[in-house]
């Protein structure tokens, strides 16, 4: 596996964001291709896979991402919104591609792209793209810092990039939760 010095990120890229100084790894060594076949038990009465099961293979393949990227154990911490664009059937494999698009301090973003495929054409369809927060820990549950994230191609740049303006709107909503959440309990309490 090739390690890269974190300086040779493009310039502009490297904002002061929480991330950790030092080596970093490219995407591409933590990648993860996981393929699954639609079986009966992951189906609905119509033959369609449950929304359940394929938001499992995509917190799994996305725990892998970041595992191989930290190499700690890491924890979901909190999955954005996913959107199923349309219904995947029994008999067809599903493809999850995930990639950590930019560790922070010990958080990192990653991304999983699912695609159906039917085994019998070779077609493909875009069926999801979601996007998790993995929390890297030690052997007591401690959060421990991750190594960054070096992008290397322009898909990777862009995700890297974008993946802060995300960061930053998910961090609002948890501290806009905990404000309510806070206020709802003093009233009851
Ligand atoms: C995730 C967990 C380790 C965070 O621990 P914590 O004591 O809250 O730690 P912190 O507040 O210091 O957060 C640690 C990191 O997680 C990030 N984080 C925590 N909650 C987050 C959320 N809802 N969205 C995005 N990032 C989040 C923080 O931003 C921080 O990232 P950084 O170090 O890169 O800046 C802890 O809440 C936990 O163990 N949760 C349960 C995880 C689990 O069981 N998951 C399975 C799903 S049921």
């Amino acid at each position: 596996m090739t390690f890269l010095r974190r300086t040779e990120i493009k310039e502009g890229t490297a904002l002061n964001t929480g991330e950790t100084k030092g080596d970093g790894k490219p995407v591409q060594s933590s990648h993860v291709e996981m393929v699954e076949l639609v079986l009966p038990n992951d189906t609905n009465q119509l033959g369609n896979l449950l929304g359940g099961r394929l938001m499992h293979w995509i917190d799994i393949s996305a725990a892998m991402a970041a595992t191989r990227h930290s190499n700690h154990v890491c924890v979901t911490a909190a999955v954005d919104e996913i959107s199923f664009l349309h219904p995947i059937k029994l008999g067809e494999l599903v493809v999850l591609r995930a990639s950590v698009n930019r560790a922070f301090n010990t958080s990192m973003e990653v991304g999983v792209k699912v695609f159906s495929e039917n085994p019998l054409t070779g077609e493909r369809k875009h069926s999801n793209s979601a996007y998790l927060t993995f929390v890297s820990i030690d052997s007591i549950g401690k959060p421990v810092t991750v190594i960054p994230v070096l992008p290397e191609s322009q898909d990777e740049v862009r995700r890297f990039e974008q993946a802060l303006f995300r960061r930053e709107q998910r961090l609002k909503h948890r501290e806009e939760t905990r404000r309510i959440w806070s206020e709802v309990t003093s009233r009851q309490g």
